[in-house]
């Protein structure tokens, strides 16, 4: 079974979509990068509807939808396209088909002139230090609700980071990201195009502590652990990062845009080049938006493959 098959068919669509055409890939792309995989650019199309398929999807959703419910409602809120039906989704903006993404740039951070304020030291930890310095955290209150912190899992030297919200129930009693529903789907989706939870890729969110019954995270929590993140990214040196749902990829990207917006665009994170797709949460409840997410991570793997990278 193809790649592009096994991918749908975990997404409970395999047979909801068919190509209606698929066009050569744009030049500057190697052939051998997108081995195995549906062209980005290829059309997608419903057929017809699989019942026990769309019960499968609908079982998942019953288990994901308390833990995630934050998530589901920030993204219908902040891309109500992405909520409504086939019509909306030819409305809305479209992934780029092509090598020739735009690099949205980010304003670069003020550089810390200070060398002893909290975020210039924490800019200064090694790895050992840095999970320690997380895993005592008391910076904020969540540390009261937490019953451990959420580090991060996976390859220190990984080309590809993902970077998710919040740790959820199931995260703050195991300690590692994504491991519910949504991670279950995050790793179908990781196998999709050749990876795997741990080999060339590291996982982390923004927030290291479980906001309590799962609420959105505060301005003030963001602002305390995003120097964790930060210090991740900067000790790992990813050459991509994709990022999961709304909230992450405002917060990386310091930016207010919908999500239908920021996905199908190559921004920028300290010069590391930065894809948006849906939060997998989200995407148990969506299968409407599961075709798109297909073409953010063909785009993320081509960007990956841009960027010289080994695997
Ligand atoms: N959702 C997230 O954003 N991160 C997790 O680790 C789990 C669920």
């Amino acid at each position: 079974m193809s790649r592009r098959a096994r991918f749908l068919e975990v997404l409970g669509i395999a047979d909801e979509w068919v190509l209606r055409r698929a066009p050569a890939l744009p030049e500057a792309v190697e052939p051998s990068a997108m081995a195995g995989l549906a062209d980005p650019s290829a059309e997608v199309t419903a057929v017809h509807e699989d019942t026990a398929s769309r019960e499968a999807a609908q079982a998942a959703v019953t288990l994901a939808a308390v833990a995630d419910a934050r998530v589901d409602e920030a993204q219908a809120e902040a891309a109500p396209s992405a909520w409504s039906a086939q019509a909306d989704m030819d409305a809305a903006a479209p992934a780029p088909a092509t090598a020739e993404v735009a690099v949205a740039r980010m304003p670069p951070e003020p550089v810390a002139a200070d060398t002893s304020t909290r975020e210039a030291v924490i800019a200064r930890l090694d790895w050992a230090a840095l999970e320690q310095r997380v895993c005592g955290c008391n910076d904020c209150q969540l540390c009261d609700g937490r019953t451990q912190t959420v580090f991060g899992v996976g390859d220190r030297q990984a080309e590809w980071m993902l970077v998710g919200e919040a740790p959820g129930e199931n995260e703050d009693k195991q300690g590692e990201p994504f491991v519910g529903q949504a991670g279950k789907l995050l790793d179908n989706m990781l196998a999709a195009v050749g990876l795997a939870r741990g080999r060339n890729v590291f996982i982390a969110n923004v927030l290291k502590c479980r906001p309590p019954g799962n609420r959105n995270p505060e301005p003030e929590e963001v602002a305390q652990c995003e120097p964790y993140l930060r210090r991740q990214i900067a000790l790992i040196q990813p050459k991509l990062i994709v990022v999961l749902g709304r909230f992450a990829a405002q917060s990386l990207l310091r930016t207010t845009t919908p999500i239908g917006k920021l996905r199908g665009t190559v921004h920028s994170y300290e010069g590391i080049p930065v894809v948006v797709t849906y939060h997998p949460a989200y995407l148990l409840r969506t299968l409407s938006d599961k075709a798109r997410a297909w073409e953010d991570l063909c785009l993320a793997r081509e960007v990956h493959a841009r960027a010289g990278a080994k695997a």
